[in-house]
């Protein structure tokens, strides 16, 4: 049985299968093809933090593969209480066939992959964001072909979705300028263990020259709320505007997660530009987590 809690628990060969499946399952979908190999399987989805995109994208995804999710927020589950999560990834695992979890902190679901049963999905933790980068590598591959040798650069906070681009680096093969103010810089752990060509720089020209992809996120993340106003402060020189696509590559394309705050990390031009490839990205969550899923449960 597989995890999937950070890009570093598949090899780059699978990471590529599922990419180029996610695409095939895309195929199927637009053409209105239904593929059911999930029939009465069911995902439970354990949400400690917001989300627009992951919840509807791996809902939606589980019923058209013949299954269902159970959305369990802590305010109606045991687990926002205080029952253990060794206990509580029993007996949830007992009953599904697959879970799937954002919280806040990266050892409670590696606490909750230990007990269980069933595949565990890292859906956001406070350190990672694997899921989205499934989407990411499978929207640059749709626009541009393999990401293998180009330059990503990343401009903003070294954050969760920061520490997933430093492992897709090692598991996709692509160079990775890192530009943040200085005490917002990425772990030094997860950056020194990376097999992939990282560089760290504290201000953004210098970064973006030379990138095919330049990618932002929010400065506050979920659960830095009170930090809002002393990170506007700090990043006032980190938003992807007209001027910093502009030092990229010709056709450097632009992605960010979302939810997006034009004005801060990016500016409304660069947002709704051509170059701008964020509702593609937002879409492929979509696609990308009904590869996942499905190699998951393939491989059980
Ligand atoms: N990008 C992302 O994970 O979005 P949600 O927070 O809306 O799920
Ligand atoms: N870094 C952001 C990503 C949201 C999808 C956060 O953790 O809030």
């Amino acid at each position: 049985m597989r995890h999937f809690l950070t890009l570093k628990d598949f090899t780059p060969e699978e990471l590529k299968q599922l990419i180029d499946r996610a695409i095939e399952l895309k195929r199927m979908h637009k053409a209105g093809e239904v593929y059911e190999p999930l029939k009465n399987k069911v995902l439970a989805m354990i949400f400690d933090k917001s989300s627009t995109r992951t919840r509807v994208s791996f809902e939606a995804g589980m019923v058209q593969f013949g299954g269902g999710a159970i959305f369990l927020s802590p305010n109606d589950t045991q687990l926002g209480r205080g029952e253990p999560v060794e206990d509580s990834s029993r007996v949830i695992s007992s009953m599904v066939d697959m879970v799937m979890i954002r919280t806040f902190d990266h050892n409670m679901v590696e606490r909750f992959a230990d007990y269980s049963s069933v595949p565990v999905i890292n859906a956001l933790t406070d350190d990672y964001h694997p899921c989205q980068l499934l989407a990411d590598m499978q929207t640059y591959v749709e626009h541009r072909g393999s990401i293998e040798g180009k330059t990503v650069t990343w401009v903003g906070d070294g954050n969760n979705m920061c520490h997933s681009y430093i492992n897709a680096a090692d598991r996709f093969g692509f160079n990775l300028n890192i530009a943040t103010p200085e005490g917002y810089e990425p772990r030094a752990d997860i950056v020194a263990e990376a097999d992939a060509e990282i560089a760290l720089f504290n201000d953004v020209a210098s970064a973006v020259k030379g990138s095919d992809l330049i990618v932002t996120d929010v400065w506050a993340s979920m659960g830095q709320e009170e930090e809002q106003k002393k990170r506007e402060t700090a990043f006032a020189d980190f938003q992807v505007d007209s001027s910093v696509m502009a030092l990229a590559n010709d056709g450097a394309l632009f992605m960010h997660c979302l939810p997006a705050h034009r004005g801060e990390e990016v500016s409304a031009e660069v947002m709704d530009n051509p170059e701008s490839i964020v509702w593609d990205e937002a879409e492929n969550r979509l696609h990308a987590q009904k590869a996942l899923v499905e190699f998951l449960h393939l491989n059980r």
